[in-house]
């Protein structure tokens, strides 16, 4: 045997000794498992499939009108665990963040309750959605929001995102988060577009790998106390609805939905998510809580999956109240669970749901079968998390907690995100001896910088939370000094308002102020939001704003436009009028640093659009679009061209330097099934600066029994290279990168001519 045939024996053993080592490790999970569910009555079980709302159990909601500190309610809490045996619990209080040492002791209460007070003993599972960061925790580190770390294309920020996230929320004793979304970003008017990683498919697979990766560690480590449950939503096909608005009816075609939305789910259920939720909507006529097909056939038998499926937010009684597919609440129940849902967000009604689904099983209108299947996965998850070893976590054990370490991989994440998309005349970066003038509604703003999940649902809590870290105007005061910045807002947004109204403050000031200074910084975009009060009527940013800009340019002045915003607002009537343009996206607590260093050339920026940037309202279209959705000009009579007109495309972004890109090699032109095609190319830093470059891979099938995409991303890779260096980057792709799923709703990869694209080089592969 030579040395590489005893490494990779080596290898080879250690995989079958780890693999035959969980597997006896699940196989013991399970006969414990069975072994309590034998015990169970079809109450207890039943009430294992209940989750509740955490101010169910607490004195009342509102309280903070009256100041009222929370305080579990012990009638209401013996009520649920004890008699009603509910096993799952989610949310903060009254929407409002908590501070680690109060959700010990909640949850510690709780678990006391759970483990000593009821007959069979089983701990209970406490959800949250720690969306970018522990949401609801006071002092936890806040990041950006995952479409900022999609615009990074570094999984690298995904995976320190979790972790952290993973780490912060178990201080706090929570085990479970409902996060990633894992959305298809398609649609830009969708409120919670920067809930996910853009508009591709591919990015948001390699994100969410190591999303699952950071919140679970591998298959063996969720006993650790470190790491999290992780809970993929929102299955399946939540982001497009028509109207663009949450929650409202999707038409998708079977075939679009395997190949655009499922790759995301599939490739995170095998790298072992632990949990799923339910699109809240309706798709091809559908509602997805009620959907056999959706949730059963194609969840758990294709792909699988084993481990709990959880409603969304009160969705089972939404089939009643909203679809109006149940007549009453007890059909509701019946629908879904027979649908396959193994948890339901009740979260406020649960003896109804309790009782109903008794009566349900008794009657044999649900299977006990199924009850006895929701309930070994939900055991089984909390087994895995070690519950009963460690029902509650002691923040005495979490010395990392809101630390510079965790904090520098948020700012990391905000710099390696944040997009620059217009630089006329290298206006930028800026000299840090000039004077500025800040203005817009989010120049000053911690709110407008994180976005709705931040210390409240809609973040509109997050001033008063995140007072010691810094705004955009802060952190540029830093930079360049007090004196040498004067902020006006002109328009600012009105704080008890709706999310979308803003109001001239001190405009005429603002324009005055502008012709005193060398350059102007103005801070555009959103207040927070997310679901259904986010919904938007029209995407242009709006009037005040557009107004600002126009009349502020008239000084004269050169004006940076800095973009803070959940989804891409149109700004085509102004953009032609800024002379660089800078996206931030939701760069979260450390964005306001990170944008006045690379406002100041402290960072050189290296985002890229995760998502094509709409130019109108009315032309929405995703870069992978077809072919007659971009027609070049006709012949003839009817001499028409070009309807694509993105303000900025997908996977665009520049960099303070240059890089050329050449040598594109293949290994091979002809290639059939399962041949390894190799793609080389150089990329060199041609200016000069030290510089980070986002390598995208594209291809394009040119012909196809249905018409083809454009072109689609299919492997990308992010380099640092100093000035004059070149790397050269490699790539592997197969058939199967160059599939797509066809009218029968099968994967197809089709014989002939495929185009691949890197930086501007083109060459031609053919498959036989
Ligand atoms: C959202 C989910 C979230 C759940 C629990 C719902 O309204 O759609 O994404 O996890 O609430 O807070």
């Amino acid at each position: 045997m030579n040395k590489t045939h005893i490494i990779s024996s080596f290898i080879l053993i250690t995989i079958i000794l780890f693999t035959s080592c969980n597997q006896k490790k699940s196989d013991s999970f399970d006969r414990k498992v069975d072994a309590i569910l034998s015990k169970m009555t079809l109450e207890e079980k039943v009430g294992q499939m209940a989750q509740i709302t955490l101010d169910v159990i607490g004195n009342g909601i509102n309280r903070h009108a009256s100041n009222e500190p929370f305080a579990i309610d012990t009638l209401r809490i013996r009520k649920a665990i004890v008699d009603y045996h509910v096993g799952s619990i989610l949310n903060t209080t009254n929407n409002y963040a908590l501070p680690p040492t109060q959700w010990n002791e909640i949850i510690s209460f709780i678990q006391k309750v759970a483990t000593k007070e009821t007959r069979i003993k089983i701990p209970v599972i406490y959800g949250i959605d720690a969306i970018h960061g522990t949401t609801y925790t006071d002092g936890a580190i806040m990041f950006p929001q995952q479409i900022t770390v999609a615009a990074s294309f570094n999984p690298t920020n995904a995976y320190n995102m979790a972790r952290v996230t993973a780490y912060e929320t178990r201080a706090s004793g929570i085990p479970w988060n409902f996060s990633p979304v894992l959305d298809l970003g398609a649609d830009p008017r969708f409120s919670r577009q920067f809930e996910g990683f853009g508009e591709d498919p591919y990015l948001i697979v390699k994100m969410g790998e190591q999303m699952i990766k950071g919140y679970e560690g591998n298959s063996d480590s969720l006993q650790s106390p470190y790491k999290v449950a992780s809970c993929l939503k929102h299955f399946l096909g939540y982001s497009v609805p028509i109207s663009g608005k949450d929650r409202t009816p999707a038409l998708i075609p079977q075939n679009n939905l395997i190949e655009y939305h499922l790759a995301s789910f599939k490739a995170a259920i095998e790298a072992g998510a632990e949990s799923v939720m339910i699109n809240s909507g309706i798709i091809n006529g559908a509602s997805v809580h009620a959907s056999y097909e959706i949730i059963t056939k194609l969840l758990k038998q294709d792909l699988k999956f084993e481990g709990v499926v959880v409603t969304d937010w009160m969705d089972i009684i939404n089939l009643h109240t909203r679809d109006k597919i149940a007549e009453n609440n007890i059909e509701a129940i019946k629908l879904s669970i027979n649908a396959g849902i193994d948890m339901s967000m009740i979260p406020y009604e649960y003896e109804s749901f309790c009782d109903n689904l008794v009566t349900l099983v008794k009657k044999g209108e649900v299977k006990e079968s199924r009850i006895d299947d929701a309930v070994r996965r939900i055991l089984k998850m909390k087994m895995k998390l070690g519950l009963w070893e460690r029902p509650v976590t002691n923040i005495k054990d979490y010395p990392d907690f809101g630390s510079e370490k965790f904090a520098h991989m948020a700012y990391e994440s905000a710099a390696d995100g944040i997009t620059l998309l217009k630089n006329n005349n290298n206006i930028l970066p800026l000299s840090k001896k000039i004077k500025v003038l800040v203005s817009g509604p989010n120049a000053n703003s911690m709110r407008a910088m994180n976005g709705g999940w931040t210390y409240s649902w809609q973040g509109e809590k997050t001033d008063r939370f995140a007072g010691k870290y810094n705004t955009m105007l802060e952190a540029i005061q830093n930079e360049i000094g007090t004196s040498n910045v004067k902020y006006v807002p002109g328009v600012s947004y009105i704080e008890a308002g709706k999310y979308f109204e803003d109001e001239e403050n001190k405009f005429n000031e603002a324009i005055a102020a502008a012709k005193t200074v060398d350059v102007v910084i103005l801070c555009l975009g959103e207040n927070t939001y997310t679901e259904k009060p986010g919904d938007l009527n029209d995407l242009t940013m709006s009037t005040n704003q557009l107004r600002l800009a126009r009349e502020i340019s008239k000084a004269g002045k050169p004006v940076v436009l800095v973009l803070t915003e959940g989804r891409p607002r149109c700004i085509s009537s102004i953009e032609p009028l800024m002379s660089a343009v800078v996206q931030t996206y939701l760069p979260g607590n450390y964005g306001g640093d990170a944008l006045s260093d690379i406002l100041f050339g402290d960072v050189n920026p290296s985002g890229k659009l995760p998502y094509t940037y709409p130019s109108y309202p009315n032309s929405l279209v995703t870069y992978y679009h077809k072919p007659s959705e971009e027609q070049k000009r006709a012949e003839g009579a009817y001499v028409y061209e070009s309807d694509y007109n993105p303000q900025y495309e997908f996977g665009f972004g520049l960099s303070y330097t240059t890089f050329e890109y050449s040598n594109l090699k293949i290994s091979n032109k002809e290639f059939s099934k399962s041949d390894i095609i190799k793609i080389d190319v150089d990329v060199k830093n041609s200016g000069e600066r030290l510089g980070k470059e986002a390598i995208l891979l594209y291809t394009s099938d040119l012909y196809a029994t249905i018409t083809p995409d454009v072109k689609r991303l299919r492997r990308f890779n992010k380099i640092s290279l100093a000035p004059g260096q070149i790397k050269t980057v490699s790539f592997e792709i197969t058939d199967k990168d160059l599939a797509f799923v066809n009218t029968n709703n099968q994967w197809v990869t089709e014989p002939g001519e495929f185009e691949i694209s890197v930086g501007g080089l083109k060459t031609k592969i053919n498959y036989k």
